[in-house]
């Protein structure tokens, strides 16, 4: 499958997608949403990937935001549409049940910011900055912005970077939790191929089931999601990964998952 504005590498279970407009410092376009839109579909159904890696190509940007001269198109009745695609795109990675680490080695501004948060993990490079600008377009983030930075910032933070439109460089997004790690700007991909690589030798169920459990926290109260949370450690203690990790603890060796 081909994509007109992203580059699909698979190596060692690993799927990097970057984002591919670099002259555009990886601006959101329609085809770049179209593309993103059918990469996690394909990557979804392809069972020789186990992580996801999504990144921006070049040195300055992981994503500038959604292409401002599209968005100058746009009147009130196309904009709730756009907003509404954007927001399903976004939705597909944050529920993507195999794990989703951005790479963020610049720019990730606007709807790049949004990309970031819809993600599952985010390492950055000590170049990246972010930040939700668009009330200096006349605008608010659109791509799910207003929710997400708010529920992983606090929404005291949300409301300063949203209303400021001020940029967040790397040592403050990992201070404030927006970062998980900061690398510099040549190391950033091997750590993340790193990362993605120790995810992928769990077990597959057990990553799987996990990330739908913390997902679950954005919709779910404590109570239904601890049910929720019960049910999954059940459906988890049904599967061979399991009897093989813990028999692996008992002999006091590697475990060997299925899924390798
Ligand atoms: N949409 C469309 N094009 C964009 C873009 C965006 N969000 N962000 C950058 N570009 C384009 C620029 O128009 C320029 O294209 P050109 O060479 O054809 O004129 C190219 O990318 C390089 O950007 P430039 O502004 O020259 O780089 P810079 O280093 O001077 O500034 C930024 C970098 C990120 C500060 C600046 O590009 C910027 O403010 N971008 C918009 C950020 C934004 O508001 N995003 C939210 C949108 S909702």
């Amino acid at each position: 499958m081909s994509y007109k504005t992203l580059l699909l590498n698979i190596e060692d279970n690993i799927a990097v997608v970057t984002i591919n407009r670099p002259e555009k410092l990886n601006a959101l376009n329609a085809q770049t949403m179209n593309d993103l839109d059918l990469v996690f579909d394909d990557l979804k159904k392809n069972e020789l990937v186990h992580a996801v890696i999504l990144t921006g190509s070049g040195e300055k940007a992981f994503v500038a935001g959604a292409d401002i001269k599209e968005l100058n198109k746009l009147d009130m009745n196309k904009a709730k549409e756009f907003s509404e695609s954007g927001q399903a795109v976004f939705n597909k990675i944050d529920h993507f049940e195999k794990p989703v680490i951005a790479a963020i080695n610049g720019f990730a501004l606007g709807g790049g910011c949004e990309l970031a948060l819809a993600c599952h993990i985010r390492l950055v490079s000590d170049t990246a900055k972010f930040g939700q600008p668009e009330v200096n377009l006349g605008i608010i983030p659109g791509y799910g912005g207003t929710q997400r930075l708010t529920r992983l910032i606090n929404s005291g933070r949300a409301m300063e970077y949203t209303l400021t439109a001020d940029m967040i460089n790397a040592e403050e997004a990992y201070r404030i939790g927006l970062a998980n790690k900061v690398y510099s700007q040549i190391e950033l991909m091997d750590e993340a191929k790193k990362m993605a690589k120790k995810i992928a030798s769990k077990g597959k169920q057990a990553v799987r089931m996990a990330i739908n459990a913390i997902k679950s926290t954005d919709q779910l109260g404590l109570s239904e999601g601890q049910n929720l949370e019960a049910s999954l450690f059940a459906i988890c203690c049904g599967t061979e990964d399991f009897k093989e990790g813990t028999l692996a603890f008992i002999e006091k060796r590697k475990p060997k998952f299925k899924n390798k």
